[in-house]
């Protein structure tokens, strides 16, 4: 079977990783080429926090480095990209490659501006290349479940959602500096919301078209442009309603919840705190058996894993086999000659756009703007 020549721009911790992750437990792709312009993340030993791991050089004895991203679409000959660069600059990376014809797998969020996706959006229309959405928390088992109760009907039409994504992320600052709040970039962490918007929205037919949004302000910390916890209310034409809450400076426990009340049941993950497991339920006014909240034994672990020809140890390292998930939907994609991937520019752009428009009305003290996307008639580059 072919072999796919893999490269990846942003050697930080998740390019590691993924690097690791994806060379060992998906067949037929090898690793060649890694680039980031710092050149020490390539040649020295690596910092995780509580101990120093081997370089990048070490760890991928036969792959080249670049210092130069351009210069490593032109020598590496490869099929496929992975950007792994901090979350406020994968569209320039994303954009080049694709100019290429090179295949490309983009970490979150897609785009970090209105600009940024239309780039992106035109760069995707004249392409014969495919790009994948790296949407992580879309390879959960309980989201496969919850797109499974939808599918059969058992919740009917989704009415209204919730998400939230609890992180306190203050101990990677100074490891990952894009992740520390700065008045350059005010909307974070509203803008960090596909791991949240992406489950809801695979099972929403129609697009978020308004959205209100505030933030408690720097609160805990006082850093300039910190926002301790932002919460915005988006709606759909038919008036369907997501609640989404991130929160990126806080002393609560870390994970992602979701609800989905539908006309005919509802569904809910919620997250495990303390001694408390993580629950996944279900209620369904279709089904005899389910009409009170039913307990499912579904986690982390993606549906189907056990049967996939794949190392399975690796697959499971990434956030409980998710990011294995996507990279396994990618490549059979890809090995099929398909001309789209399963969560492609228009997904990613879906569950992107929202959190900057929402980033824009919390500028304004929670104000209701209109959402736009490239696909609209009335698309513009401008709120
Ligand atoms: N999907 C998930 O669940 C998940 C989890 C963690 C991180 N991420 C994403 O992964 C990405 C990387 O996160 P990280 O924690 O590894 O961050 P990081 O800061 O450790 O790594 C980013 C790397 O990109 C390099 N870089 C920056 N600009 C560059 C340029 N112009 N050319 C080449 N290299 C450049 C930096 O030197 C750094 O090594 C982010 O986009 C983040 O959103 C996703």
């Amino acid at each position: 079977m072919r072999e796919f020549r893999l490269g990846c721009v942003g050697l930080g911790g998740r390019g590691r990783g993924m690097m690791e992750w994806v060379s060992n437990g998906i067949d037929n792709i090898k690793a060649v080429a890694a680039c980031d312009n710092d050149p020490d993340k390539f040649y020295k030993p690596f910092d995780e926090g509580n101990r120093l791991a081997p370089s990048f050089q070490e760890l991928f004895p036969g792959v080249q480095y670049f210092r130069d991203y351009d210069e490593m679409l032109e020598k590496a000959d490869l099929d496929i990209v992975m950007v792994e660069t901090p979350a406020n600059c994968h569209t320039e990376f994303c954009v080049k490659a694709l100019a290429r014809n090179i295949h490309v797998y983009s970490d979150i969020p897609s785009v970090a501006s209105l600009p940024e996706a239309e780039a992106l959006w035109k760069a995707g229309q004249s392409s014969e290349a495919m790009l994948m959405t790296g949407a992580t928390t879309c390879g959960w088992g309980f989201v496969h479940a919850m797109q499974d109760l939808y599918k059969q009907g058992l919740l009917g039409k989704a009415v209204y959602m919730e998400a939230e994504y609890i992180h306190d992320c203050r101990c990677l600052w100074e490891r990952t500096p894009w992740r520390k709040p700065s008045a350059e970039k005010p909307g974070y962490p509203i803008t960090y919301c596909t791991h949240s918007l992406g489950p809801l929205l695979s099972i929403l037919e129609e697009d978020l078209k308004t959205v209100c949004c505030v933030s408690t302000g720097s609160l805990t910390t006082g850093v300039p442009g910190g926002n301790d916890v932002m919460c915005a209310l988006y709606q759909t034409q038919s008036g369907v309603t997501i609640r989404h809450t991130n929160s990126f400076i806080n002393c609560a426990p870390a994970g992602h919840s979701y609800r989905v009340f539908g006309t005919e049941g509802c569904f809910e993950r919620l997250y495990a705190r303390g001694q408390d497991k993580g629950h996944t339920r279900f209620r369904s006014e279709k089904l005899y058996a389910a009409t009170n909240m039913t307990e499912l034994d579904v986690d982390e672990k993606p549906l189907n894993v056990d049967k996939w020809t794949c190392d399975q140890q690796a697959i499971n390292a990434g956030h409980g086999g998710a990011d294995g998930y996507l990279w396994h939907i990618f490549m059979e994609a890809l090995r099929k000659g398909e001309k789209t991937a399963p969560i492609g520019i228009r997904e990613g752009l879906r569950m992107t756009l929202p959190g900057l428009y929402a980033a824009e009305s919390a500028k304004q003290n929670g104000k209701v703007i209109p959402i736009r996307y490239p696909w609209d008639e009335d698309w513009t580059t401008s709120f």
